[in-house]
């Protein structure tokens, strides 16, 4: 398979290896070698994370996003790349080692969408509804990526509705001050178009453990983690051995949008025990808050205090710092288990 110039795609060969994979005029490395099945490394597909480095061994590639925080000046300078931020400029090799186990579980594809509907949740955080052709396919806890009209860069944005045949896609959005992405997004009308492409992500629902499921999230992290609740108490078979228990951090009170999930869907209310805490005391209505106070992972220390925390598969969600704070509690504070923790950080 070599360049097929009309169509403007490049083959991608990854060097000492039989595999090779096309690339469109409109992918990205990471992203045609995940639509061609292939587990490349990668985590974010954001710029943020650095997992998908590789090191270019011939042909030549675009750098799309030159600022992206992933690789350290050093590394760039040393010819390293990131592969969800490389489109080829022809064929090209690629050095880097593939992982079976980061293999897509549902191939990713992009599509046109329109807007549906928006309705908001708590002060700067709205749901998201779009329609697109087609069944919209994922797992509980994926993302997609959404090129918004205007703004440079795709965005991630996790669903937190469950896999439909209407093709409606549904996300969690907390608006960012002066953020170009949802600074638009917060402003468009019901109708505007947008491309969708997904899903993407590795931290979703594992339906086969039978180990309890805990789920953690922070700020805008909620979308995902609201995805794999629904998904969780919708099993009645998942629900004869596992419990499920959220927890969720915001900075106050007004940050907290689970009640209005909790009260529409009776299954969380009576299936998912919700714990939910605020971290700023100066935050508006902290002074009558009663709930839980302090950051999130505290809050799951407390709680989880006595219970056996090896034998729990987490999932988390959040703010990079957070999602590190947990993932350094639970791993060597708690000794549970890498395969059992399953995060997104939102860079
Ligand atoms: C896996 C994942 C899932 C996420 N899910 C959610 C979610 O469900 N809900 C939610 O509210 N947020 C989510 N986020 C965060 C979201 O993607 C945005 O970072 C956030 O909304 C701020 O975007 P912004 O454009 O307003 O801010 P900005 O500061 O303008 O941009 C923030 C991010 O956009 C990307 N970016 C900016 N400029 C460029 C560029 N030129 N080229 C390429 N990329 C660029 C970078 O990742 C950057 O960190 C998720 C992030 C990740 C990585
Ligand atoms: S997947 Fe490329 S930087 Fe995260």
């Amino acid at each position: 398979m070599g360049t097929d110039i009309k169509a403007g795609i490049h083959t991608v060969t990854i060097a000492g290896g039989p595999l090779a994979f096309p690339c469109g005029k409109d992918d990205t490395i990471l992203s045609g070698g995940l639509r061609a099945g292939i587990g490349l490394p990668h985590e974010c597909l954001s710029g943020g994370c650095g997992k998908c480095y590789f090191d270019l061994a011939g042909g030549a590639v675009e750098d799309i996003w030159l600022e992206a925080k992933g690789l350290s000046p050093r590394a760039r300078e040393r010819g390293r790349r990131l592969a969800c931020q490389s489109r080829p400029l022809g064929d090209c090799t690629i050095k880097l080692r593939p992982d079976p186990a980061l293999a897509p579980p549902i191939r990713p594809a992009r599509r046109p969408a329109r807007l549906v509907s928006r309705r908001m949740l708590a002060p700067g955080m709205a749901e998201f509804a779009f329609a697109a052709e087609g069944a919209a396919r994922f797992l509980p806890g994926q993302f997609a990526l959404l090129q918004l009209p205007g703004v440079a860069g795709r965005r991630a944005y996790s669903m937190s509705n469950l896999a439909n045949e209407d093709g409606r896609w549904e996300f969690v959005v907390r608006r960012v001050p002066g953020g170009a992405g949802t600074g638009r997004l917060f402003e468009m009308e019901e109708g505007a178009a947008v491309e969708l492409d997904g899903p993407y992500g590795n931290a979703y629902l594992r339906t086969d453990t039978g180990r309890d499921i805990i789920c953690i999230a922070g700020g805008s992290g909620l979308s995902p983690i609201i995805s794999i609740a629904r998904a969780a108490v919708a099993d009645d078979e998942l629900l004869e051995h596992r419990r499920i228990t959220v927890f969720y951090g915001g900075r106050g009170p007004d940050d907290l949008c689970t009640t209005t999930f909790w009260q529409e869907n009776r299954r969380l209310h009576t299936h998912a025990e919700c714990h939910v805490a605020i971290s700023d005391p100066t935050a508006a209505g902290a002074a009558d808050w009663t709930g839980h106070r302090g950051f999130i992972h505290e809050i799951v220390q407390k709680v989880l205090a006595s219970a056996d925390m090896p034998n729990f598969d987490y999932y988390l969600c959040g703010p990079a710092p957070m999602v590190e704070a947990l993932v350094e509690l639970l791993e060597t504070g708690a000794s549970v288990p890498r395969g059992q923790i399953h995060y997104d950080s939102f860079f």
